[in-house]
């Protein structure tokens, strides 16, 4: 038996993660999945559910799909939990990219002003389903893919008893399969050594076939090929060649939003006139999905998922679990225990960085001291990132303030009160730990 239970089963990102299972089911043999949402997702649940079912039937594995609205029943005995929830749904979205940009500031739902906001929604949650897991699947894994992913690895490993928990993101997968087309070679042939926070990490070397390619690399970024590296929900601005070649090391498409903010701002409010923020955008991608979902015919998973910037997340995820699984000892990129991996970092953070997966889950590849240029942000982002869970789980206003006002997407302390007292009252209803 081997159990997976996936939070958030009614997302549209589901059948991602059944495709990947059933892709890798001679080495990883599922015997149940048990897609779990809430009463508000009981309908795209069903929809999202039937369309695993006929996958599943489709490959003739004996995977039993379980649908569930009791979140603990599905917990019991549990052997992986993945959590992919979004507090709020995408109407919470909305809203923490649409406020800030009245102030002329970037929402980003990760890792700027938005992304504060996703945390606050979302920590006491995922806590609440750590509580239950503590209780009904003690030795289970967590694997939380849910935003922003490093915040909230973090949360987890600060405030509950849950060690075994890992955090994930599509983006170093994402890079490196990028990387590699760049290159025009397999991807297995490729190392990127990432090191540093969720959304905000860098590719210190790149190697193929074990040689030093980083310089070819940039040079590639830097040059015609616009578009090579690129996340589908982030426009892919130019860098500047000369900018790219003094830093030395690979930067993140999310980097965009820190050393081009002016020019970030712009593209938003332009996209914004003409179809909304990127959440109203996914909202009808959603929409488009699920309408295909809902096909009896369809036993597969529609090509047209891959516009969410969330591809590859099967492979990031149902890879992830089969390392450990089988012990395979591969590295992949992960949001673990810092434990001394890249230095100025606490011990107890989260890092996104190389780990070696075994079946007693991810060891960090020493990176020690970051390059100076990129550490100072590393550090700020860290700070922010702690103060926003220092104020998700006190519900302090003034923890929520500080968090605003030195995340660096944010100008001024005026600016920073401002959208915090417009998004405190318009996320009220999913902030309960503010309302006293
Ligand atoms: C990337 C990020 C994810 C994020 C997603 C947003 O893949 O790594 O963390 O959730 O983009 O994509 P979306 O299609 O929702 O804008």
């Amino acid at each position: 038996m081997l159990k997976i239970v996936t939070i958030g089963g009614g997302s549209s990102y589901t059948p991602e993660l059944i495709e990947g299972f059933i892709k890798r089911y001679d080495e990883l043999p599922v015997t149940d999945i048990w897609l779990v949402d809430i009463e508000e997702g009981r309908e795209k649940l069903e929809i999202v559910g039937s369309l695993a079912k006929r996958m599943v039937e489709k490959s003739g594995l004996p995977i039993k799909i379980h649908l569930s609205l009791n979140r603990r029943e599905a917990l019991k005995n549990a052997d992986f939990v993945t959590t992919q929830i979004r507090v709020g749904l995408l109407d919470a979205r909305i809203k923490d990219e649409r406020i800030p940009l009245k102030y002329g500031v970037i929402g980003q739902e990760t890792n700027g002003p938005g992304g504060l906001f996703k945390a606050l929604r979302t920590i006491p949650v995922i806590l609440e389903i750590c509580k239950d897991m503590e209780e009904l699947c003690p030795n289970a894994w967590l694997i939380n893919f849910t935003n922003p992913a490093g915040i909230v690895t973090e949360a987890v490993l600060r405030h509950t008893s849950i060690k075994k928990v890992i955090g994930l993101c599509n983006l170093p997968i994402h890079t490196k399969i990028n990387i590699a087309e760049m290159l025009g070679v397999e991807r297995e042939r490729v190392q990127v050594q990432f090191a540093g926070l969720n959304h905000m990490v860098y590719g210190l070397n790149v190697y193929l076939d074990g040689a030093n390619v980083t310089k070819k690399v940039l040079d590639i970024l830097t040059g015609d090929t616009k578009g090579a590296i690129d996340m589908n929900n982030i426009p892919d601005l130019d860098w500047e060649p000369e900018f790219i070649r003094a830093l030395g090391v690979l930067p993140c498409s999310y980097h965009r939003y820190y050393y081009q903010t002016q020019k970030m701002l712009e593209e938003e409010l332009e996209a914004y006139k003409k179809n909304g923020v990127r959440a109203e955008v996914v909202k009808q991608l959603e929409g488009d999905l699920f309408e295909l979902y809902k096909d009896p015919n369809l036993d597969i998973k529609p090509p047209q998922l891959e516009k969410r910037g969330g591809a590859y997340y099967s492979d990031a995820a149902c890879s992830l679990i089969d390392s450990i699984y089988n012990d395979r000892g591969d590295i992949q990129t992960v949001n673990t225990q810092n434990n001394g991996a890249i230095a100025g970092i606490p011990n107890e953070s989260a890092v996104e960085v190389n780990c070696v997966i075994t079946k007693n889950g991810p060891i960090p590849l020493t990176v020690g001291e970051l390059p100076i240029a990129v550490n100072g942000l590393i550090q700020q982002i860290k700070s922010f990132e702690r103060t926003t869970i220092e104020a998700a789980v006190t519900g302090d206003y003034h923890k929520a303030l500080l968090a605003m006002s030195i995340n660096p997407l944010v100008p001024s302390d005026t600016v920073a009160k401002q959208i915090l007292d417009e998004m405190l009252e318009a996320h009220k209803e999913y902030l309960p730990q503010f309302q006293h």
